[in-house]
């Protein structure tokens, strides 16, 4: 499973605490940045994540901007991204189990660390039950 990595400069920070937990998990993961802290527009970083994970080339992605709605919103423009707000490691496995998210957006600017690497590691830990929630998945591209 290779993992992909992006954010705003909001999510800087926490993308590197993310890296770290990654890196010691010993995950295959690749940043596409952005690469400092300095102002950066979150929807040039949402679509390439978007196009990165749409392309088969990563199987999942983590994504972080100060809300992480701009980068959730923008990824989700792509027909085949589920992009997840992930605010909780609840919500977080629930967004593998029943949507198959394949892009966990996380609000920089109102978790810790710690509660981001624990919400990645719900993500990450999780898959999707099938079942019901296969007939929904496919219901979510406009009709
Ligand atoms: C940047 O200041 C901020 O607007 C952005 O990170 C994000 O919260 C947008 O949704």
């Amino acid at each position: 499973m290779k993992i992909a990595l992006a954010s705003d400069h909001a999510g800087y920070e926490m993308k590197q605490a993310v890296i770290d937990f990654l890196k010691k998990e010993g995950f295959d993961f690749e940043d596409l940045g952005a690469f400092s802290a300095e102002s950066s527009d979150y929807p040039d970083w949402a679509h390439a994540i978007a196009h990165a994970v749409e392309s088969g080339k990563y199987s999942l992605g983590i994504s972080l901007c100060g809300t992480g709605n701009g980068i959730n919103i923008a990824a989700n423009k792509h027909q085949g991204i589920r992009s997840a707000l992930c605010w909780s490691e609840k919500i977080a496995a629930l967004a593998r189990q029943h949507n198959d998210a394949n892009i966990c957006a996380l609000p920089a600017r109102f978790i810790t660390d710690d509660e981001a690497v624990k919400i990645v590691k719900a993500f990450l830990s999780s898959s999707f039950e099938e079942g019901r929630h296969q007939r929904r998945k496919l219901k979510i591209p406009i009709q």
